[in-house]
């Protein structure tokens, strides 16, 4: 199951676990959209949904990113370099945009479940290492 929230990905700090789970939602619609059952293409409304999914997981990185600088966690840099690898694979992947245009479902589906397996692993292993750093500056 791609995108499905689990209770482990809670770092118990609440604007950030709101923020992953938006994340979670948006990337389910993207499934939702491509195994509707009613014989319609949607197509543009999947890109329209994977745009939304860039823009919110901008967000969400510049926010991660901001109170790191601002109480100087030492892991500042992997950590951004991360958010850097995945944001620079998203435009790369629109770029290809033509190539998406004649394969379709299959391409996006493909990027969809890449995203939600590196978006949930890096939960796990990266944002759960800010996780007691955070606490501990009352967040
Ligand atoms: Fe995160
Ligand atoms: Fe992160």
């Amino acid at each position: 199951m791609y995108f499905k929230w689990k209770d482990e990905y809670c770092t118990g700090i609440e604007a950030i676990d709101n923020q992953h789970r938006h994340l979670m939602e948006i990337g389910s619609k993207i499934f939702d959209l491509a195994y509707a059952d009613d014989g319609c293409d949607h197509y543009d409304e999947i890109m329209e949904v994977l745009g939304e999914l860039k823009d919110y997981t901008v967000y969400h990185f510049g926010y991660e990113e901001e109170l790191m600088v601002r109480y100087g966690y030492e892991r500042y840099e992997p950590h951004k370099f991360q958010h850097f690898f995945l944001t620079k694979k998203i435009e790369k992947f629109e770029e290809e945009k033509q190539e998406i245009d004649d394969r379709q479902k299959d391409t996006i589906l493909k990027l969809a479940e890449f995203l939600s397996d590196w978006v949930t692993n890096h939960i796990l292993k990266e944002d759960m290492l800010y996780k007691d750093f955070f606490k501990s500056k009352g967040m």
